[in-house]
């Protein structure tokens, strides 16, 4: 049914085909062509709705260019052999199966639309079809299991450093790994790993860019705290030139990782951080914790100074700042 109203719209383009037309047209109720005017905006389609006129199709969801994607890549390993999709529930169920058939380090899963990607602490994440940024990318670093953190917090230095370049935006890490713009969440980024004796086998670094979302994109609950570069910067962005961008600046700063270690890495993180020097309340298994965000200790944990003087580690879980 949803191509049969699509045909409708290119019929004639830019006009408007009220409710009635369709209806009378295709011989479905006003309320089902709601729903699947409604599935289409999910699937990445935006109309214009008038109550007099009808609906008026906007525009069609954004394709990946692949061939452009891979033509402007700048990296050695990251990104060199790219797994595209229309549609799936989760890059990172994606990358886990394809490094079980054997995918190597750099090897990139993207999709333009996922039906229950996933978030930190069992959240969804929200991805509709040809506005964001939904990938992941395999790593097999030979570091401890318990280095984790730190590839999380690179992540986020690779990701805030792209956009910098490619957005003409103000962007900031929240801790750990949160890409905040006047406050209001673009990115996130979801490490899943693998490990045996205590190293890592791999890791899936899952990352979410909300790139060309438009507010009515986002459902209701999530407008006052989420936002898109399209709407911050006020055009729409180019996804290849970002994801290019990032790999390149991933690229470099893991290998500075891998051979200098994470000192490089926090002070970049630190430079580039929202939430240091600023107080924060976070919650713990422990209980709350409320003080100043002074600075990453080396394993990548938070460090908190309490009004009673005391310095508290911070390891995993949100923060309100
Ligand atoms: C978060 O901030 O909670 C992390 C969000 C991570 C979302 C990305 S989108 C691509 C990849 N696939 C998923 O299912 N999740 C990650």
């Amino acid at each position: 049914m949803n191509d049969r109203i699509l045909a409708l719209f290119e019929e004639s383009p830019d006009a408007y085909v009220s409710g009635a037309e369709i209806s009378r047209r295709l011989g479905v109720s006003r309320t089902a062509i709601w729903k699947h005017i409604e599935e289409l905006r999910s699937s990445g389609y935006t109309f214009e709705a008038s109550p007099r006129k009808g609906y008026r199709l906007l525009s069609k969801p954004a394709k990946w260019q692949l061939t452009e994607l891979l033509a402007g890549l700048k990296t050695k390993v990251l990104g060199r052999k790219v797994h595209l999709f229309d549609e799936v529930d989760s890059t990172q169920t994606i990358a886990h199966k394809l490094v079980a058939s054997g995918a190597e380090e750099g090897t990139l899963v993207l999709a333009e639309m996922q039906t229950a990607g996933r978030g930190r602490m069992g959240r969804a994440w929200h991805s509709p079809a040809g506005k964001g940024i939904w990938m992941s990318l395999v790593l097999k670093p030979r570091i401890p299991v318990y280095f984790m953190p730190q590839l999380t917090l690179l992540c986020a230095v690779a990701l805030c450093r792209a956009i910098g370049q490619t957005c003409a935006v103000d962007v900031g890490i929240k801790w750990p790994n949160d890409l905040l713009i006047g406050g209001k969440k673009i990115s996130g980024i979801l490490l899943e790993s693998s490990g045996e004796d205590e190293r890592l086998k791999y890791v899936i670094a899952g990352i979410g860019i909300s790139a060309n979302l438009l507010v009515e994109d986002y459902p209701e609950a999530l407008r006052p705290i989420a936002t898109s570069l399209a709407i911050a910067s006020g055009s729409l962005i180019s996804r290849e030139k970002l994801v290019q961008t990032f790999l390149f600046e991933f690229e470099e700063l893991y290998a500075l990782y891998l051979e200098k270690g994470f000192a490089p890495i926090r002070l970049l993180w630190e430079a580039q951080s929202v939430t240091l020097h600023r107080p924060i309340r976070t919650m713990t298994p422990q209980g709350p914790i409320e003080g100043i965000a002074e600075g990453l200790d080396d394993s990548g944990a938070l460090t908190v100074l309490t009004p009673a003087g005391e310095r508290i580690k911070v390891f995993s879980g949100d923060i309100e700042l």
